[in-house]
């Protein structure tokens, strides 16, 4: 693996990225949200080593990002309400189900044989540039191997994928630091599969409604088999809602007032701050991971705004 040097300026390191992903190579990038692990997403053999690198099931289909509204209209049916959705909030954290159209050039590998795209324009500089410069639609699912924490920095795709991704673009930490909120705009209803960088209230704001939660378990694991219990596994086991710490534990702390006690304590916002405990939940969890604890005990977070995706990840994070 190769990490761009520094002395290189960024725009020669993505005019580097975008030959290496022409020629069918695998490059990490930043975006807002987290690393992607980014391949040419019309091209089905570099579209299987991402499912190889991090040894994903291939059933699980990946994110196909775009630098605008135009090139996702050129790959999936748009409609009105894609229209409105993406002028509020494309380039950025939201990601839009698609039908994918038949003459659609991107790998069926990508949708996992099914007939809906996943579709998001980054608002990240370096994955802008990256999109603009190789003028190809970049399937990218998170640059971690399967089941493990999502990557924020350049150093946690490196220790995870290591010599699995042919080039890393180093954009610092990642600003928004939870990954794309997913919504299905396939149905009449809207349902949001995943929670993430753009809250509930503010997509229910634009579509005039409260939005539809996933259908229950067996079925949403179909709609979006990303949600998959078990993920975000950090190798010290994790419990939820801690009112106390045991001395041999770390703590995920939140807000003003941390619980004393344990052997390592973080916070992931001292004020409280959803937006900013958003943005050092993964890199958190990757420091907490290298310490010798007997396990994780992570304060309650508000289910709110950005809330809903933290506890949506801390609670896949605990899951066996
Ligand atoms: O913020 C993000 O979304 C990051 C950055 C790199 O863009 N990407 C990311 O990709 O989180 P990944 O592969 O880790 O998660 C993609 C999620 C998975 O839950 C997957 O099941 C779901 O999106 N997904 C992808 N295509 C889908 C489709 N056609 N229908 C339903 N869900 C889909
Ligand atoms: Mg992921």
């Amino acid at each position: 693996m190769d990490i761009a040097a520094p002395e290189e300026t960024s725009r020669q390191a993505v005019h580097r990225a975008a030959a290496l992903l022409r020629s069918g190579k695998l490059v990490a990038f930043p975006t807002e949200t987290v690393y992607g692990l980014g391949a040419d997403a019309t091209d089905d053999r570099a579209v299987a080593a991402i499912f190889e690198a991090k040894a994903r099931p291939s059933f699980n289909p990946l994110i196909v990002h775009v630098a605008d509204p135009d090139a996702a209209d050129a790959i999936a049916e748009w409609s009105e309400l894609a229209d409105r959705l993406a002028v509020r909030f494309w380039p950025g954290p939201l990601t839009l189900i698609l039908r994918r159209r038949p003459e659609s050039s991107i790998s069926k590998l990508v949708s996992a044989g099914g007939d809906t795209l996943a579709l998001r324009a980054p608002s990240h500089p370096l994955a802008a540039a990256l999109l603009h410069q190789v003028e190809l639609p970049i399937a990218a699912p998170s640059a971690n191997r399967s089941g493990r924490i999502s990557p924020t920095t350049a150093d946690h795709v490196r220790h995870d994928l290591g010599d699995r991704v042919d080039l890393v673009l180093d954009g610092g930490a990642c600003p928004v630091g939870v990954e794309s909120t997913v919504l299905d705009i396939t149905a009449d209803q809207p349902v949001l599969l995943r929670p993430g960088g753009v809250a509930r209230a503010e997509v229910e704001a634009v579509i005039g409604r409260p939005l539809a939660a996933p259908p229950a378990a067996a079925g949403s694991e179909l709609r979006s088999p990303g949600r998959l219990e078990s993920h975000y596994a950090p190798r010290h086991p994790l419990r939820l809602n801690a009112r106390d710490v045991r001395a041999d534990e770390a703590l995920l702390a939140f807000g003003p007032g941390p619980l004393s006690g344990a052997r390592v304590t973080v916070n992931l916002s001292s004020t409280g701050d959803l937006t900013e405990a958003a943005a050092n939940l993964f890199s958190m969890l990757h420091d907490l991971d290298r310490q010798e604890i007997a396990g994780i005990a992570a304060m309650p977070i508000p289910a709110t705004g950005l809330g809903e995706a933290i506890c949506d990840r801390l609670m896949r994070a605990a899951a066996p």
